[in-house]
């Protein structure tokens, strides 16, 4: 069994816990892909919306009304992949530089559901944690934060500059409390198990779904 196939079935397994009308946050990245074939499959009508404008047009391509994040307050469930996760919970996310926009919607959601093949299991959280910063004072940013390196990439929707902490994650609630608390940084990827209700794995053809104490 192969990785495709891994997050094709865990994206299958969510797609399943999306009722009708409610709404629903679209995460960003290659598992999520798969969650958008499989919500198009079931033709499930929802309220959703989208992490990023690559998972809007790949949305709308399939058919799905995807809908603008401003006319709503709060979500029913949001479902999401991720780079890492850790045995306590705990999530490095970002590596598409949708993290700003994926961390708003997962809290936003009184259910946050991440997705994954098993490659992203790991023992304990390691660098890179992807970073969105402010332009203004970049800098100066950069120097308060040590090790980061800014990625050749475009600014990301919301004008931001995206960058990799390359940093020990040893202490990822300390770590989070601090690029939390440096002004320069609009978000970093670290998702706080406090946030995740579901995790939902396939390994092989088996697919494993661990319940934390996130919102419900
Ligand atoms: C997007 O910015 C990320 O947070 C993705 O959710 C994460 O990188 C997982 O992506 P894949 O599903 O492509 O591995």
């Amino acid at each position: 069994m192969n990785t495709e196939e891994e997050k094709r079935l865990a994206a299958d397994a969510a797609a399943e816990l999306i009722e009708v009308n409610s709404r629903v946050g679209l995460g960003t990245g290659t598992t999520v892909a798969y969650l958008l074939e499989a919500i198009a499959r079931r033709g499930v009508t929802a309220r959703y919306v989208a992490t990023s404008p690559g998972t809007a047009d790949a949305a709308r391509a399939l058919g799905i009304v995807v809908e603008s994040f401003d006319g709503l307050d709060e979500l029913d469930l949001a479902i999401d992949g991720a780079d890492q996760i850790a045995p306590d919970g705990w999530l490095v996310k970002g590596r598409g530089g949708a993290h700003l926009r994926e961390k708003v919607v997962a809290a936003s959601a009184r259910r946050f559901v991440v997705i994954a093949d098993s490659s992203k299991p790991v023992a304990s959280l390691h660098p890179p944690v992807p970073l969105e910063l402010h332009h203004f004072g970049l800098r100066a940013t950069l120097r308060e934060l040590g090790s980061v390196t800014v990625r050749d990439a475009e600014r990301s929707p919301d004008g931001g500059v995206l960058a990799d902490y390359h940093g020990a994650v040893d202490d990822p609630r300390a770590l989070a409390v601090r690029l939390a608390s440096t002004p320069g940084i609009s978000a970093h990827g670290l998702f706080a198990p406090e946030l995740v209700s579901d995790i939902i794995v396939a390994t092989g053809k088996t697919v494993t779904t661990t319940t934390l104490g996130g919102p419900r």
